[in-house]
């Protein structure tokens, strides 16, 4: 039950009386969060037609890279055939839940991308969710990363902020200042989830080990109940010593003795805590400087057992560290351009995964959730031309898939602010949020598409088909292309979907590969239905579709899918036997069956949408150009009210109830006419 909150009045009584089934919006007031500035270039200078370098904040960057030549003539099997078994094949997963797939956003982003407080939430934030648990029922996403470290909850903080950086305390050597943070940011996640269904996992402060701040836990449980799923403990504490967090021999040990530290207060702790948070713990998160073996020698699972709700590691595959830190002298520079075939390439995924197989397979021994709670496509703000571009969206999903085949029971992928490039989704700078709306990244279509593969019904077994013995015949057995992947999703026990990626650009056609899939059982009904992840090369950045929808561009969406779904079907040359193409680039859902597992035209749950800026703005604001207003959303002929369905599962009535005032309205009116000036 949600009623702890008593002392605090709502200021939300004039907003209530809008009507409930529009006007609403949110908006932002947030400091500029970005850790790396940036001069920004005006858009009109962009827009004058001579090409000039990209100066503004990365995540709006749209100076590409160019895709990679298709492998040459042979090298690449454009006929495969592919032999399954309705029944689980040999080393497919656990048993996998809807919500694999879920977001890690850097705390000290939150008052950009969630909301400015428990009252005003960012609505493209919450349409994007509601797109996923539509297909899912679920979200999991960690709040934290390595702000939560020296994080310190206050009662207050000045003009009502919940959140702010402490630069007078900027003492942390990675330039990190110190967070402090309002009940209300928990606030502001309980408040969400009576929206969507999202569950949390929080982190508690590990700076100081012999004192700690167990506050976060103690409210976190308070005020977000079942809602609060997991607590972190400790942040990569593997790079500690290299951040100066630790002294230079700290090791495996010494994490192993903290963690116990933290149990033993928590217990002492345990008239404000209550029981359950101790239950939730999470670790060692550590990157890959230690081993995760060195942890597990130290005896960690068996002695926290009964405090273990999830192992965790976290990993990004590449770092882009040696531009985001000049003056770091240790790091080694990685060109961009030529890391973007790592991204295109299954054997590169499963080959930096691979040392994570031991650790999955001992977890599921103990019987523990095994989570990548940290990752995304490179650390330190990752490389613009790849993690915001189509390549990043088809890594996305094979690095999703791999890691759900290797029986990880979860990947968080990472949200910074708008110093980097990898974000799924960012909300306009806060100076430019009423005329701007959000940039959806690559990342969030890989949530879709492995979303869908899932499924809602938290029985879906992953195979990998590149790795399996048993299932590639092309045309003698021979093992798929390293840019082209194949998963095989058993739902209920029965194959359900196959999911397959092209990673080569070729828009002659020549490198689209044809799969045959011949089945032992005669489980097809005439016809299987197809949905392509696509853009024309893996180097576009924006404008991709999912089944024929988009989120545009940058600045370009409410949070909602534009265009009509578009399900192909395709004939099947028996019940035993189909064939279906994928294009060179794409990556490809097949639903076996509409009726068995999950229906492809049907997803889990219905759709919910929340009204959007757009449509408050163009309420508000009839003396401008409707024209400008529909451009700058990404969509035409699409505002009307009606066209959004409130009537979702928990999401029922009227949803975010938040209004645009009179004063902000001026405002908006002045943004627009200054862009059309
Ligand atoms: C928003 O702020 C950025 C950075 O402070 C600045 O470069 C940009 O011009 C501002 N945009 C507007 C529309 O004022
Ligand atoms: C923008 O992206 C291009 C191409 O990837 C890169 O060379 C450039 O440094 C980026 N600029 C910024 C400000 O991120
Ligand atoms: C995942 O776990 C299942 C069940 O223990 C096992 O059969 C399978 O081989 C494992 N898969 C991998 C890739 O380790
Ligand atoms: C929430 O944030 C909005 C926008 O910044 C502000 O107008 C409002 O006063 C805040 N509400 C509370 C309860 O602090
Ligand atoms: C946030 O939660 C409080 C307490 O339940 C509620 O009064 C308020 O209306 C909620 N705000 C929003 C925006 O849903
Ligand atoms: C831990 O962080 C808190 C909050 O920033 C700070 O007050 C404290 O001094 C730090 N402790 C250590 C041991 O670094
Ligand atoms: C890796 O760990 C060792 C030993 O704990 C430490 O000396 C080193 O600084 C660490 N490296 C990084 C990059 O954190
Ligand atoms: C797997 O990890 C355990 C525990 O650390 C270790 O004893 C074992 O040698 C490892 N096995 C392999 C194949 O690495
Ligand atoms: C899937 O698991 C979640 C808990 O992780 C649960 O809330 C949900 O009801 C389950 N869905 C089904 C269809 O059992
Ligand atoms: C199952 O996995 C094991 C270990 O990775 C491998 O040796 C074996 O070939 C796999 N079996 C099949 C049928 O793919
Ligand atoms: C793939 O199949 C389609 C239709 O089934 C056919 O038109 C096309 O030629 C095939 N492509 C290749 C490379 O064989
Ligand atoms: C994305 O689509 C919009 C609208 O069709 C178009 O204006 C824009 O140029 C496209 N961007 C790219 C990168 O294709």
């Amino acid at each position: 039950m949600f009623s702890t909150r008593t002392n605090k009045p709502f200021l939300l009584i004039p907003l209530l009386l809008l009507p409930s089934a529009h006007a609403i919006v949110s908006i932002y007031q947030t400091p500029q969060q970005s850790i790396l500035s940036a001069e920004r270039v005006a858009s009109s200078a962009a827009a004058a037609g001579t090409p000039i370098p990209y100066k503004g904040l990365p995540a709006y960057n749209t100076t590409g890279l160019q895709a990679p030549p298709p492998p040459e003539a042979g090298s690449f099997p454009t006929q495969v055939t592919l032999q399954l078994a309705d029944a689980p094949m040999l080393n497919v997963s656990i048993p996998q839940k809807s919500s694999f797939f879920g977001f890690s956003i850097e705390m000290s982003v939150v008052n950009q991308v969630l909301g400015s407080n428990a009252s005003v939430l960012q609505v493209p934030f919450l349409n994007l969710m509601a797109n996923l648990q539509q297909r899912t029922g679920r979200i999991d996403i960690r709040v934290g990363g390595n702000t939560q470290e020296t994080a310190t909850l206050v009662d207050s903080l000045d003009d009502g902020r919940i959140i702010e950086k402490d630069h007078a305390l900027a003492t942390n050597p990675t330039g990190t200042p110190p967070l402090r943070f309002t009940p209300e940011l928990l606030y502001m996640l309980r408040n969400i989830s009576e929206h969507v269904n999202i569950r949390w996992h929080l982190g508690v402060p590990f700076n100081d080990t012999s004192n700690f701040r167990l506050q976060i836990a103690e409210q976190g449980q308070a005020i977000l109940g079942d809602y609060l799923i997991g607590l972190q403990v400790g942040n990569e504490p593997d790079l500690y010593v290299s951040h100066n967090h630790r002294p230079p021999d700290y090791g495996p040990e010494d994490y192993f003795h903290e963690f116990g530290s933290l149990i033993q207060a928590m217990i002492a702790d345990e008239d404000k805590l209550t029981p359950r948070p101790k239950t939730l713990l999470l670790g060692p998160s550590i990157q890959f400087n230690w081993t995760a073996e060195e942890v597990w020698n130290t005896g960690f699972i068996d002695a926290y057992t009964d405090n273990l709700a999830f192992l965790s590691v976290e990993r990004y595959p590449n770092d882009n560290c040696a531009v985001a830190f000049p003056n770091d002298p240790g790091q080694t520079f990685h060109d961009p351009q030529k890391s973007l075939n790592q991204y295109l390439s299954h054997g590169a995924t499963s080959g930096a995964l691979q040392l994570y197989a031991n650790s999955t397979s001992i977890a599921v021994q103990k019987g523990k959730p095994f989570l990548m709670f940290e990752t995304n496509t490179a650390s330190c703000g990752g490389f613009s031309g790849i993690s915001d571009a189509f390549a990043g969206a088809l890594w996305g999903v094979d690095w999703g898939m791999k890691l759900a085949s290797m029986n990880f029971s979860g990947a968080l992928f990472h949200v910074g602010g708008q110093s980097v490039s990898y974000n799924p989704f960012t909300p306009p700078p806060s100076n430019e949020s009423t005329f701007h709306q959000w940039s959806v990244g690559p990342i969030y279509y890989s949530a879709l598409v492995v979303g869908e593969a899932m499924g809602t019904s938290n029985t879906s077994q992953v195979l990998d088909l590149q790795n399996s013995a048993a299932a590639v015949f092309a045309p003698s057995f021979t093992p798929l292309a390293d840019q082209f992947a194949a998963y095989g999703i058993w739902e209920n026990g029965h194959l359900a979907r196959i999911l397959y990626i092209n990673f080569v650009t070729d828009a002659s056609g020549a490198h689209d590969v044809n799969v045959t899939m011949n089945l032992d059982q005669p489980i097809l009904q005439g016809s299987v239905q197809v949905k392509y992840l696509q853009a024309p090369t893996v180097a576009q950045k924006g404008n991709y579709t999912w089944a024929g929808q988009t989120f545009g561009g940058n600045f370009q969406s409410d949070g909602r899918p534009v265009g009509t779904e578009n399900i192909q079907s395709i004939t099947c040359t028996s019940p035993t036997q189909c064939t279906v193409k994928i294009p060179a680039p794409a990556a490809a859902l097949v639903f076996l069956s509409p009726t068995g597992g999950q229906d492809a035209t049907q997803k889990g749950a219905p759709q919910t949408t929340f009204a959007t800026t757009a449509i408050t703005k163009f309420r508000n604001t009839a003396t401008v150009d409707p024209l400008v207003l529909s451009t700058s959303n990404g969509r035409s002929g699409a505002l009307g009210v009606g066209s959004t369905s409130p009537e979702g599962t928990k999401n029922s009535g009227p949803v975010v109830r938040v209004g645009f005032t009179m004063v902000i309205g001026g405002v908006l009116i002045g943004a627009i006419f200054l862009i059309i000036a």
